[in-house]
């Protein structure tokens, strides 16, 4: 039973420092409780798969289109990152939302393109800030679940509050503790069993001050980790925070 905890490097890493990025989280990963997996940008994956081989630190792409090949000029498919050495791919990320209009259906059919590419998709959900001021913060993580997650989903929900990605600010432990109620529950609701199992990570600022205590939570099943994956040591004292999971959420 372990935590889960991705590191998404976002548009960060040239080769060389990719590469000392990915060694630097190998050595430190073995004997770790947690899982840990890497998500660097495309460029990098194969080489970072390769530097990751035989370890326990897995690999993921960030996004991929919903065809498996086809005149798509740029965009990269499922079935690429798991040939590139992928086995996790991050969908629906709110900057991808924001910044590439993705909807809840595109999300959707990624997520079922990934699948049939063996990866295992992490879906990200959570509101902006204006929703939670509103007091729409639930329903919109509802909507979002609802339109993103395919009828046969078995993967990963990442929990993102949009106001707390790179702002240094997290919701209060309650309302994490009630997000991810709330997702177990709409999991559970749409998938039964399966959905009591699936893990549910939280991301946005968490550091290493402040991982113990946000991975500790109900329901928390890991973590989804921006800015601090990027440094190999805070990365892993991350990691170290996990505790071992014995509730739903596990990844092996
Ligand atoms: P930060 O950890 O930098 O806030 O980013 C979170 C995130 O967007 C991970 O996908």
């Amino acid at each position: 039973m372990r935590s889960l905890v991705v590191g998404n490097w976002k548009m960060h890493g040239l080769g060389a420092e990719a590469a000392a990025l990915a060694r630097g989280v190998r050595e430190g990963a073995a004997g770790m409780a947690a899982a840990l997996v890497v998500c660097p940008p495309f460029t990098q994956i194969a080489a970072v798969a390769a530097i990751l081989a035989g370890s326990v630190v897995g690999v993921g792409g960030q996004d991929c289109h919903p065809e498996p090949a086809g005149a798509h000029t740029g965009d990269i498919s499922a079935p690429m990152l798991s040939d590139a050495g992928a086995r996790f791919v991050i969908l629906g990320h709110s900057e991808r939302r924001a910044g590439h209009g993705e909807s809840d259906a595109l999300v959707r059919a990624k997520a079922v393109a990934a699948a049939k590419a063996g990866l295992r998709p992490i879906v990200c959900v959570g509101e902006d800030e204006e929703e939670r001021a509103a007091g729409r913060a639930e329903g919109r993580v509802a909507e979002q679940l609802a339109g993103s997650l395919p009828p046969d989903f078995s993967g990963i929900v990442a929990y993102e509050p949009v106001w707390a990605i790179g702002s240094g600010r997290t919701p209060g432990a309650e309302d994490i503790a009630a997000m991810h109620a709330l997702i177990r529950a709409r999991l559970v609701g749409s998938f039964g069993a399966a959905g009591s199992a699936m893990p549910i990570l939280y991301g946005g600022s968490v550091k290493p001050d402040n991982a113990a205590a946000i991975l500790g939570l109900k329901e928390v099943g890991g973590g989804l980790i921006g800015g601090a994956s990027l440094v190999a040591a805070d990365f892993l004292a991350i990691a170290a925070a996990a505790p071992a999971l014995s509730s739903p959420g596990m990844l092996h």
